[in-house]
């Protein structure tokens, strides 16, 4: 079987050729291989979808199975299906749950209303100045795929994707401060809903959909579960003797300047109220199609092998200091706002 991922040299399209490799497909990998190296087995062929005609190094030929983890272009998404989609057994978009309107309500099925449409690219700056680009890009990109592709073609709105190759810093922020132990400062939001997805398990569902044929939208999201109950079986599976979770009101967490999510001198995966329906979708339509969890130990486990081998002192892009989170602590302690 020919598979192509237009990606590959980053995490998750990293994971789909690594998975791909494994089961003997001849792995082709389209990117400019500046994020990473493509996994071993797997052939790079260097193309730039900035570029006019960026994928005319694919030209004439054909796959069995396209994966393209596009983030956020819907030109490269439009480019790709016209230079490729005719020759493609099956085509794998990657979207993101954040096609979906309504942040809120928690268990919301893949039938839920979307964002409006946006068929535009997007860079960094225009991204940060409209939070929906991402979200109107995603939603006009997979109705391009379904249009071309019709029932050979697989959309995935993924949740949060969490596990080695993982450099957004977010998920293993926790196991990575909880395996230092001591007093760990966590927001007081135990019942918050968490839904993450260990990269190697979407990977082989992505893989397992090109072989199979697998058609139709799904949410690629694990379980929900309560964010209180993940910390806890962190602490279980990773921290030392006596580390102690130190649970902070949310008020006085945003008024010490922590912020929720990601980035900088934030609590990550944190979320307000009014987005708990955001890490909360309805998954069972994927996991009736064959997406499997594997145990979150093993993810834990998985992830903070990853951190290590990155540093655990290194600067992050999400998460606290130990002398941030220091400060917030003596903070809260010392009853001061
Ligand atoms: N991470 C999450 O929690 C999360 C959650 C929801 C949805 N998603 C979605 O999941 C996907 C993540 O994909 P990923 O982890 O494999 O990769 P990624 O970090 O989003 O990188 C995308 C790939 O695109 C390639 N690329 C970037 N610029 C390019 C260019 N000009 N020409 C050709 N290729 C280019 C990169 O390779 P080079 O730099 O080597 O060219 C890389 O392989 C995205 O669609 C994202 O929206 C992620």
């Amino acid at each position: 079987m020919r598979t192509l991922v237009l990606g590959g040299t980053a995490f998750l399209g990293h994971a789909v050729a690594t998975e791909a490799v494994r089961r003997g497909h001849e792995v082709v990998c389209a990117a400019r291989g500046t994020s990473g190296a493509v996994p071993d087995g797997a052939t790079l062929v260097k193309v730039d979808r900035d570029a006019p005609d960026g994928l005319a190094a694919l030209a004439e030929q054909k796959f069995d199975a396209v994966v393209d983890v596009a983030t956020m272009s819907y030109p490269w998404v439009a480019n790709a299906l016209h230079s490729l989609g005719a020759g493609a057994g099956h085509w794998t978009f990657i979207s993101s749950i954040n096609v979906y309107a309504d942040a809120e309500t928690p268990g919301q099925t893949e039938a839920a209303a979307l964002h409006k449409p946006v068929m535009s690219g997007a860079d960094a700056d225009e991204r940060i100045e409209n939070p929906y680009l991402y979200a109107g890009i995603k939603v006009a990109s997979e109705t391009a795929v379904r249009e071309t592709l019709g029932e050979r073609a697989l959309i995935v709105r993924s949740g949060l994707i969490v596990g080695p190759g993982d450099v957004s810093d977010r998920f293993g922020y926790w196991p990575a401060r909880i395996s230092r132990g001591g007093r760990v400062l966590v927001p007081a939001t135990p019942d918050q809903p968490v839904q993450l997805i260990d990269v190697r398990d979407m990977a082989a569902w992505i893989v397992n959909a090109g072989e199979q044929g697998l058609s139709g939208t799904y949410n690629g999201v694990g379980p929900t579960r309560k964010l209180g109950d993940v910390l806890a079986e962190i602490v279980r599976i990773v921290g030392p003797p006596g580390t102690q979770l130190v649970s902070a009101p949310t008020d006085r967490l945003t008024a010490a300047g922590v912020n929720e999510w990601r980035g900088e001198q934030s609590l990550p995966v944190w979320v307000p109220a009014e987005d708990y329906g955001f890490l909360a979708h309805d998954h069972s339509k994927a996991a009736g199609a064959g997406l499997t969890y594997r145990p979150f130990e093993k993810t834990v486990t998985d992830v903070l092998d990853y951190e290590r081998e990155l540093g655990l002192a290194r600067p992050r892009q999400a998460g606290l200091t130990p002398a941030e989170e220091g400060a917030v602590l003596e903070k809260l302690e010392g009853n001061q706002s």
